[in-house]
């Protein structure tokens, strides 16, 4: 029977291989997290590009090119020199026959031997190859693409969230390199914190054991060990944002006290992700990018920001950041207008008043409204919410005033499932998908047992999110398979599952 990674790790430990609970911790010998890790079934790419390359950030003319040198990436010191210059090509044929970029870059001690070429004067909807060579190693050959500009027929694009390494192997990111993309977008959760193993529950914490930039830096290397992760990088440009476990569980970047673990944790996250090299320390996570005249994309950052939850003028995008969207939706052209919102924008009541979780937008009552309802008064069309954070699949209507059931739709907002991260008992999700549904008109669908990934396929008229599913967590080759399809037709606000997957199994469906 195959066995999870925290199961592994588990059995590791009851047979005395292992000494402690969660042994990625800091603390360990480097032959201690070696052995532990691949007693996870960690591998990695040669030597110095054991984790892998990536690109990301795609516009019409530029792409950022990654990849870090870690010649050992568990260790807390890579074996370098202060200083490696990195020599990177890009090609249109991926025999790099046809080369149309070149140079060379530093990968410094500083920024953990991390490089970000953002390449420029490339061709607008273009594909591209590209790879690194430095140390006397070439890295193995990453594709991307660049932004198309002008008129577009039809995106294909996927999201990921959520992909805690211990609960499981990332055959859903094995998927998402297979499949004919675009670009990829990561909602967060991209590595947990966590210091130890705990329950099989969403929500349980344990110590925080991951504090510093070098422990941090050991463990986005440790979840760069799973070669299906590193598959879907080398396949695919990302769009990245992130949410609360790239720092710590539920954190609001204003916090006091927690500026030096946050600056770790900011620090090691950019220079592990293909993101634009502007603010290495203090990344710049919102933005918005579009995809030719059909796709206009507003990248949220709803951490770095944001105040304490449930407080009457508290604010979960922060001043600057929501004159930025307030002005984006005042300004909205013609096209799908589309968040990328690492944590649920829809009201989630329970029965009796309250909600389940005011760490997403239902802590921020009065700063939700004031957006929605900017949304509605400006009469911006098209607006589609992608979501991840909550390890299960819902399907909202977005309404500008969730206790009015009245209210006109403005949207819809499309939870995709964790791609690894644990999610609630079936038992949990059968008892509570029908009385939060109940409790949340609004509320369309619930599906909480499956792990995976959305595929989003937008052309002029319409835009379907496809649902893909692994069939077991515990195997890394695990097939994928379609769930179910939503679709939202342009200009017609609200949602509709598709006839032919319609009687797929869920927890709640609101329209039978
Ligand atoms: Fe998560």
């Amino acid at each position: 029977m195959p066995l999870n990674r925290r199961d592994l790790l588990r059995g590791a430990a009851a047979a005395g291989a292992l000494g402690v609970a969660w042994p990625l911790s800091g603390g360990l010998t480097l032959a201690q997290a070696e052995e532990a890790a691949f007693a996870l079934g960690a591998s990695w790419d040669e030597a110095p590009f054991t984790v892998g390359v990536a690109s990301g950030d795609p516009l019409p003319e530029s792409v950022v090119l990654w990849t870090r040198l870690a010649p050992q990436p568990l260790a807390e010191e890579q074996p370098l020199p202060d200083t490696v210059e990195v020599e990177w090509v890009v090609a249109t044929d991926s025999a790099f026959r046809r080369r149309v970029a070149h140079g060379t870059a530093p990968a410094t001690a500083a920024l953990g031997h991390s490089v970000h070429i953002a390449v420029t004067g490339l061709e607008p909807a273009r594909r591209y190859y590209y790879r690194f060579r430095a140390l006397g190693r070439t890295s193995r050959t990453g594709r991307t693409r660049t932004a198309p500009d002008g008129h577009v027929r039809r995106v294909r694009f996927a999201s990921a969230n959520c992909q805690a390494f211990h609960d499981g192997f990332y055959a859903a990111h094995r998927g998402i390199a297979q499949e004919d993309l675009d670009f990829v977008v990561h909602l967060g959760d991209y590595i947990y914190e966590h210091g130890q193993v705990g329950g099989d529950h969403v929500r349980d914490h344990e110590g925080p054991a991951v504090t510093t930039l070098p422990a941090y830096r050991r463990r986005h290397a440790l979840y760069k060990s799973d070669p299906s992760l590193r598959a879907a990088h080398a396949a695919h440009p990302w769009f990245i944002t992130w949410d609360d476990h790239e720092v710590v569980n539920d954190y609001s970047g204003t916090t006091p006290g927690l500026r030096a673990r946050r600056d770790a944790g900011y620090q090691s996250w950019f220079e592990h992700m293909p993101v634009r090299p502007d603010h290495p320390t203090t990344p710049q996570v919102y933005r918005q990018r579009s995809w030719g005249d059909l796709l206009d994309l507003s990248i949220l950052d709803l951490r770095q920001y944001r105040s304490a939850q449930n407080l009457p003028g508290g604010t979960i995008l922060g001043g600057t950041q929501k004159a930025w969207l307030k002005d984006r939706i005042s300004h909205a052209g013609d096209a799908w207008h589309c968040w990328v919102n690492s944590i649920m924008l829809s009201q989630l009541a329970k029965p009796g008043g309250g909600y389940y979780f005011t760490d997403q937008w239902d802590g921020f009552l009065a700063e939700r409204r004031e957006v929605l309802t900017h949304v509605h008064d400006t009469g911006m069309p098209d607006l589609v919410v992608i979501t991840g954070d909550w390890h299960s699949a819902f399907v909202d209507d977005i309404r500008p005033d969730f206790d009015n059931p009245d209210a006109p739709v403005i949207g819809t907002e499309f939870t995709a499932h964790s791609i690894s991260s644990g999610a609630y008992s079936p038992e949990w999700n059968a008892a509570n998908g029908p009385v939060m549904g109940g409790a949340n008109p609004h509320l369309k669908y619930f599906e909480g047992n499956r792990y995976g990934y959305d595929v989003y396929e937008v052309t002029p008229r319409r835009w379907s999110t496809h649902m893909r599913v692994i069939g077991d967590r515990r195997d890394p080759n695990s097939p994928v398979s379609t769930l179910t399809t939503f679709h939202v037709d342009r200009g017609k606000a609200g949602s509709h599952e598709d006839r032919g997957t319609r009687t797929s199994p869920a927890q709640y469906r609101r329209d039978r």
